[in-house]
């Protein structure tokens, strides 16, 4: 049964809350683990729709897998893999298949995907991953919606990625470290999670170097061994919550924000007016005395601010005092959202010009890529439907703002990548209740 969220808005957060891994890093890992044909153990795991699912797809092809969700520990056995096939039903629910075609040619040197998924935030193609297996050595056909690999050992090879992708950088890594010989991957994504992925590597045995030039250097190793991994927290989730306390004007202690994650962050916030102080583990954001200043900001790979920042920045910059700017550069179509914060007052207006920035990749795409945020403007509550996750979440502060009574629908959007979300607003004072549909 579907569900929804009714908030009463008109609020502001107050407490603490504690954010715990990161959705874009412990599913990563756990498809790592089945590099090594034993039992290895992740801490620190969130209770995500993402796991859930990854931890289906995983046991889809033999993996055995213990979750304690309270304690946030999941072991995953994969020493008996049972097929190199990922099963057609879960196509389409996240971007995790994908990511298991160099793992899988490593135990069966061979792998059949179908095609994935994920939020509907523009094509996302798979090329990348795709020409970097190639020039690892695997075979690669598609027929029918399936992705077929095959490689009896893949070979080291030096890879350009066409732009820093997150996803390709994590496939090629995993597939790198069994290969023979080394793998330089140039123009790589270094983003913190794909660094807790080499960590991760690194305790099953791996020997993966970061140059200072967005390089991965991996020499691959014959075998791997199970490992013990604590998943870095969420950077975003603590993002999220920061803004919200700023925005509804409250006062939230975020235990687990890491300030060394968030440095980009930290000084957007803080040039939006937006007031911090670090604490014992974790950060306090106090939005009382903020006098909130309009910003002309532009996203992109890390070290740059994180397009999955942009969605609760542009709910903060409506109550800033005139017009702020930002310039989306990492995917084409991540403004869908606008649209239902205008119905609830917003003023924000799509531009496929590259505005308050360089020019990027999709300057001449005809994709509304620029948003102009008009401040500030009240909010009042609404019906509204989320498109995607990080919307979602966006759309949920834009409620604890509003005046009167919102609605949320299609909220497995956000129950794929937030821990807890309702526990956590309510703990910080927002009458929020849960209904079926
Ligand atoms: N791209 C290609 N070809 C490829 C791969 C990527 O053209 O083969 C393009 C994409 O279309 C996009 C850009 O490169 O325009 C960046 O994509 P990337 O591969 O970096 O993204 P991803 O790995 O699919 C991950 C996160 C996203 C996050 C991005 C950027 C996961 C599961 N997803 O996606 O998170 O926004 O990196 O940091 O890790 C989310 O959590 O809601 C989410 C969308």
């Amino acid at each position: 049964m579907a569900k929804k969220f009714i908030i009463e808005g008109g609020r502001y957060l107050k407490g603490e809350i504690r954010v715990r891994g990161a959705k874009n890093a412990v599913t990563k890992q756990m498809v790592a683990s089945l590099l090594a044909p034993g039992k290895s153990v992740l801490q620190n795991v969130p209770e995500i729709g993402d796991v859930e699912i990854t931890k289906q797809i995983l046991a889809s092809i033999g993996c055995k897998i213990e979750h304690d969700p309270e304690a946030g520990i999941l072991s995953i056995d994969a020493a008996n893999l049972s097929t190199h096939r990922v099963p057609e039903e879960y196509s389409g629910l996240n971007r995790i298949p994908i990511l298991l075609a160099g793992v899988l040619m490593h135990r069966f040197g061979a792998a059949e995907i179908p095609m994935m998924g994920g939020c509907d935030i523009g094509p996302r193609p798979v090329d990348f991953h795709i020409e970097g297996l190639r020039s690892l050595g695997a075979d690669i056909r598609y027929e029918d919606g399936v992705y077929r690999f095959s490689a009896k050992r893949l070979t080291g090879a030096r890879i350009t990625l066409p732009f820093p992708s997150v996803g390709a950088t994590e496939n090629l890594m995993m597939a790198a470290a069994t290969a023979k010989g080394t793998t330089e991957i140039r123009n790589a994504a270094i983003e913190p999670e794909i660094v807790d992925l080499a960590l991760f590597l690194q305790s099953m045995g791996a020997i993966i170097t970061q140059e200072t030039d967005r390089t991965w250097i991996i020499q691959g190793v014959e075998t791997l061994h199970a490992a013990q991994h604590r998943v870095i927290n969420d950077r975003i989730e603590a993002a999220s919550f920061a803004v919200s306390a700023i925005a509804t004007r409250g006062d939230v202690i975020i235990k687990g924000a890491d300030q060394l994650h968030m440095l980009t962050f930290l000084n957007w916030l803080r040039k939006a007016g937006g007031e911090f102080e670090t604490v014992e583990g974790g950060i306090r954001f106090h939005g009382v005395q903020s006098k909130l200043k309009p910003i002309a900001v532009e996203t992109g790979v890390h070290p740059g601010l994180m397009t999955d920042w942009q969605q609760p920045m542009v709910i903060l910059l409506t109550q800033a005092e005139g017009m702020s700017v930002i310039h989306e550069t990492v995917y084409e179509n991540r403004f869908g959202y606008a649209e239902t914060l205008n119905r609830m007052g917003a003023r924000i207006q799509l531009y496929s010009e590259c505005l308050g920035g360089r020019d990027c990749r999709f300057r001449n795409s005809g994709h509304r890529h620029s948003a102009v945020i008009m401040g500030p403007t009240p909010l009042k509550g609404a019906k509204i439907e989320i498109p995607d996750l990080r919307a979602g979440f966006s759309y949920l502060v834009a409620a604890v703002l509003a005046q009167g009574k919102t609605e949320i629908s299609g909220v497995k959007y956000i129950e794929r990548g937030y821990d807890r979300v309702v526990e956590k607003f309510q703990a910080l004072g927002v009458p929020i209740s849960v209904v079926e549909e």
